[in-house]
Parts: C-alpha cells; sequence; structure tokens
C-alpha cells in the first residue's frame, strides 16, 4: 500500500564539523554501519521498498554505499571478509534506489517537496536517517505503517521530552484519541519551553500524503527563513487530518554528539554482532 519512503539527507550537518566537512553526516557509523542504513532497513521492514533520497553536493558516497562496489567485492570474494557485506548486499537486493538533488538547502519542507519527482501522487514514508530509531518489537515506520492502514492520513511520530530539551523539535498540540495516538490541532516549530504546546514533539519519521507537496509550495519560509514542514503539516492538520502517535521504542538523534555517542554505547552492547 505504501510503497516509497523519502530520506532527505542534503543537510550540512554542521553540528559535526570537521567530520562532515567532505562527508555525509548520514554516512557516520554507529558502531559498523553508517547512519542511513539504519534507516533504509528500517523502510525495508516496514514493506517500502522504493527509496529516494534527496542529496546535495557532496552526498555521493549515499549513492555509492547502496550500490556494488565491484572491485572490493573481487578483492574479498572468498576470504573470511566477505561475509561483512552480507547485510549491505542484502539491503541492495530488497530495495531500489533513486536520487535527486536539492539545490539549495532551504530547510527539510523544501527537500520534501524536491522529492515529490521520486514520489508522485501516492502517500510515503519519510525517514530523517539522523534520528535513529529503534522499535520495541516492529521498527517504528512499521508501526506507523500499521496505524495509517486504520487512519489514512498523514502520521508523524512523537516522543515525551524534557523541557529543557524541547526547543529542538516541533511540538504538537493534540486530542488525544487512544493511549498513544492524538488528532493534531496545533505544532509549533522549536518553541521555547514557556510557549510550547505540550511536551510531545514531532522526531524524524512521518507518513505523509501527496496534498502534502502543494501545500508546502503554498507555505511561505518561517523559522530561520526555512520553509518548515511544520508549518505545512499545521496546515494539513486544518484543513484534514494530522495523527500524531507515540511509537514504541527508542529513539536518538545522532546530529548530536551526546546522542551519537549514546547510540554507539547503546548498539555496541545491544546490536552488534562483532
Ligand atoms: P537537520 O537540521 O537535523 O540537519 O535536518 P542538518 O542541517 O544537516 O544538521 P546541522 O543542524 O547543520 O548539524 C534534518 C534532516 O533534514 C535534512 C538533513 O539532511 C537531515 O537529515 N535536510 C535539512 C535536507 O535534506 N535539506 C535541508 O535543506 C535541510
Amino acid at each position: 500500500m505504501i510503497k516509497k519512503c523519502l530520506f532527505p539527507v542534503a543537510g550540512y550537518g554542521t553540528r559535526f564539523l570537521p567530520a562532515t566537512k567532505s562527508m555525509p553526516k548520514e554516512m557516520l557509523p554507529i558502531v559498523n554501519k553508517p547512519l542511513v542504513q539504519y534507516g533504509v532497513e528500517e523502510a525495508l521492514d516496514a514493506g517500502l521498498y522504493e527509496i529516494g533520497f534527496v542529496t546535495g553536493r557532496g552526498k555521493r558516497a549515499i549513492n555509492d554505499h547502496f550500490d556494488t562496489n565491484y572491485e572490493l567485492e573481487k578483492e574479498i570474494a572468498g576470504s573470511g571478509k566477505e561475509e561483512l557485506l552480507t547485510g549491505i548486499r542484502d539491503v541492495i537486493n530488497r530495495g531500489t534506489f533513486s536520487t535527486t538533488r536539492q539545490r539549495e538547502m532551504a530547510g527539510l519542507g523544501n527537500a520534501i517537496l524536491t522529492g515529490q519527482t521520486l514520489i508522485g501522487d501516492e502517500p510515503f514514508g519519510v525517514v530523517l536517517a539522523d534520528d535513529l530509531c529503534f522499535g520495541e518489537g516492529p521498527g517504528v515506520l512499521s508501526q506507523m505503517v500499521e496505524l495509517y492502514k486504520q487512519f489514512r492520513c498523514t502520521i508523524v511520530a512523537i516522543q515525551e521530552v524534557p523541557s529543557d530539551q524541547i526547543e529542538k523539535f516541533g511540538v504538537i498540540a493534540g486530542e488525544q484519541i487512544r493511549e498513544d495516538v492524538f488528532r493534531v490541532t496545533d505544532m509549533v516549530e522549536k518553541p521555547k519551553a514557556e510557549d510550547a504546546p505540550s511536551n510531545l514533539a514531532i522526531i524524524g519519521r512521518y507518513i505523509l500524503t501527496p496534498d502534502i507537496f502543494d501545500i508546502i509550495r503554498d507555505t511561505p519560509a518561517g523559522k530561520n527563513g526555512e520553509v518548515q514542514i511544520t508549518d505545512a503539516l499545521l496546515t494539513q492538520a486544518k484543513r484534514g487530518a494530522v495523527m500524531a502517535y507515540k511509537f514504541k521504542g527508542r529513539r536518538y538523534d545522532c546530529g548530536s554528539i551526546q546522542g551519537f555517542i549514546d547510540a554507539t554505547n547503546y548498539c555496541y552492547e545491544n546490536i552488534y554482532q562483532g
């Protein structure tokens, strides 16, 4: 039903300079796997096999990662190291990978609009790969696809965050319709703690219906002069419905040093099989 997943990966990753000066932030490894591969695996596990990257300058390594490296394959064929490529080979075989480029870093809303050419007129997933998510049971996108089957509208993943963190996020106000589902009534991008409508912050997983593209096109630049997806989502919520889903699992903001370190420790102790 939902087949496509968009990965906006054009950002500069300035919080990780100088590591990200010539290397995409999304290729930073958590233990031995790049961030973006975790996200792609989550999308594939949710049945979203058509992967679209919105890239920018200096992001070629992402495309190369999801393609065969013949020289390397030949070099290690038959050796004990071959099995280290099994995981990524499997990912490459399960999905298709397409790319379009965002010409200027005009914000997440603009990046998603740039991806319209890869998506067309159907509902789709969005993964911000620097938000590394581990679902309790099924992955977070899989949980959201299940919810989409019920509500058939845009769904954003949310998480409770402490008040000293709230100004890093888009924050929702909503009418609670289930223990873990809110119908969105308001959204504010990066509010000050005292202005935040709740402690429910939007994280980097979305299922969007395609009417979002026209809405983004009509959305003026907001905070920081960027087209904010939060502003477009609020319009969508007011015209129809947007659901916010408190996912089951954990999330690490790997675009920040602390989140990156925490994710690395968690993965090394709980997920990495060396
Ligand atoms: P972030 O703000 O977390 O990423 O955007 P950033 O700008 O790369 O990071 P810093 O703040 O400079 O360290 C969230 C996601 O949206 C993508 C980013 O690549 C990231 O995955 N993005 C953001 C775009 O693709 N295009 C944009 O214009 C902005």
